[in-house]
């Protein structure tokens, strides 16, 4: 009998590739998703921990579903991801009405957990197995997906930043093997994707070992340029001392591999970085940003800030609006500092409530400018652009750049076409073209 499964997914990309990876182990198991929830026999959150706000979102919609489960007994609820695996059976004690707690590198035992659930057993699985779970997941569908797919590489941190969860749910830094990843590649390939991103929580630090010796982020990539039917290669997130010369080079070499780089910073200001524990100053940040531009002189630029960081002066504020005006940001992520616990810096005295309110929006104007900057400076510009779904008018397709940009285009071309496309207009978050 089929079973339906509803999953919602917080948080970041690896966590979309995960919910993907359930899905597909439950499928073995007769379950086929939806997207309504009140039809479900099962229904997963995909959870993240990074901040605050995130982990109580959990919790808020946890809350939100007792109605369903009072309707429908029979209803399994299960808490995946990384609120899982810090929380554990806590989770159960504070919302009674989940049957299954399963951590992210543990999920490959969901369909079992899910059959005990079935039966009205609650378990709870956080550990960190010896096995691989990636070995013990069901081959991914032959069924023509998506034109680009997400592909994890590598999992877990040992950076240790002062304010980060996700050595703890994570664990250690894993890298899957080469072999693997490159027939997981060429499977996606055969399925019609034509862009895959390289997902790592440190993915630049990737090292797999592989049939004939051990391979680094760049070597992996110049093998995946050679995969016929592949024609986009990105890579995400990454840390500023892993950018290897190889892998810098590779911008300047690898045509597949697209001009635009999540490259991470946190605070221009050294002070702060070293409170943060980021083992970088700024001006090594900047340094790497220069050889990536000498390497690839188009190269867009995104980054990650936080603000409030326990400590942090206006000086050091300063420092980091000076960072992002010399490095000239196509996109960013800002956050207000959360204090999570077990993390060192949430033993710090805060920055009051206010004043990280207040720069956080200083910084977000600053960003938005540069932002909207990059955008109008398409207009004119032939870019390529990989149609992934039909736009919201008739006869539109909207793809991204290789710039990452959204563009919207009028166009008969079916999603997985690859056309130039020459930029005419820029909306808030996103552009329109036309086909060249
Ligand atoms: N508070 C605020 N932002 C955080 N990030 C990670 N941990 C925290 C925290 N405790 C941000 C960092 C990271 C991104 C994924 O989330 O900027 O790069
Ligand atoms: Fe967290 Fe720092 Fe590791 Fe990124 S590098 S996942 S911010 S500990």
């Amino acid at each position: 009998m089929t079973k339906k499964l509803y999953i919602k997914t917080y948080g970041c990309q690896m966590n979309v590739y995960d919910s993907e990876r359930m899905a597909e182990a439950l499928g073995a198991e007769g379950y086929v998703t939806t997207e309504v929830a009140e039809e479900a026999d099962m229904v997963l959150l995909n959870t993240c921990h990074i901040r605050e706000k995130a982990a109580e979102k959990v919790y808020s919609d946890l809350g939100r579903l007792k109605p369903l489960k009072a309707a429908k007994p029979g209803l399994t609820i299960g808490v995946a991801g990384c609120v899982a695996q810090a929380e554990g059976g806590e989770i159960l004690r504070r919302m009674p009405l989940v049957d299954l707690v399963v951590g992210p590198q543990s999920y490959h035992r969901l369909p079992a957990m899910a059959k005990k659930a079935e039966a009205g057993e609650k378990t709870v699985d956080t550990d960190f197995p010896e096995e691989d779970k990636f070995d013990h997941l069901p081959d991914r569908p032959k069924a023509v997906a998506r034109p680009t797919a997400f592909l994890t590489v590598q999992e877990g941190c040992d950076k240790f930043c002062a304010f980060c969860v996700v050595p703890y749910t994570r664990g250690a830094e894993v890298s899957r093997s080469a072999d693997r990843v490159l027939s997981e590649a060429r499977g996606l390939a055969e399925r019609g994707v034509r862009e895959i991103t390289l997902l790592g929580q440190n993915v630049n630090g990737y090292h797999g070992a592989g049939h004939d010796g051990d391979w680094s982020l760049a070597r992996l990539v110049r093998e995946m340029a050679r995969i016929d039917g592949l024609e986009r290669i990105r890579y995400t997130t990454s840390h500023p001392n892993d950018m290897s010369d190889d892998l810098i080079a590779a911008h300047g070499e690898e045509r597949k591999l697209m001009p635009y780089l999540h490259l991470p910073v946190q605070s221009g200001s050294d002070r702060i970085l070293k409170a943060m524990a980021r083992k970088h100053r700024a001006e090594d940040y900047l340094r790497i940003v220069e050889k990536i531009r000498a390497a690839r002189p188009d190269m867009m630029l995104s980054g990650d800030f936080i603000v409030g960081f326990p400590g942090e002066t206006e000086a050091d504020f300063d420092a980091t609006l000076d960072l992002i005006r010399t490095v000239n940001y196509g996109m960013a992520y800002s956050f207000k500092y959360s204090a999570r616990p077990g993390t060192p810096a949430a033993e710090r005295t805060p920055v009051p409530a206010e004043v990280a309110d207040e720069r956080l929006q200083t910084l977000q104007a600053l960003l938005t400018g540069q932002q909207r900057a990059a955008q109008m400076a398409m207009i004119g510009r032939e870019v390529s652009v990989l149609f992934e779904k039909p736009g919201r008018l008739q006869g539109q397709m909207v793809g991204k750049s290789d710039y990452l940009h959204a563009v919207h285009v009028r166009t008969e071309a079916t999603p997985g076409t690859i056309a130039r496309v020459r930029i005419t207009a820029s909306a808030p978050n996103s552009l329109a073209g036309e086909v060249a």
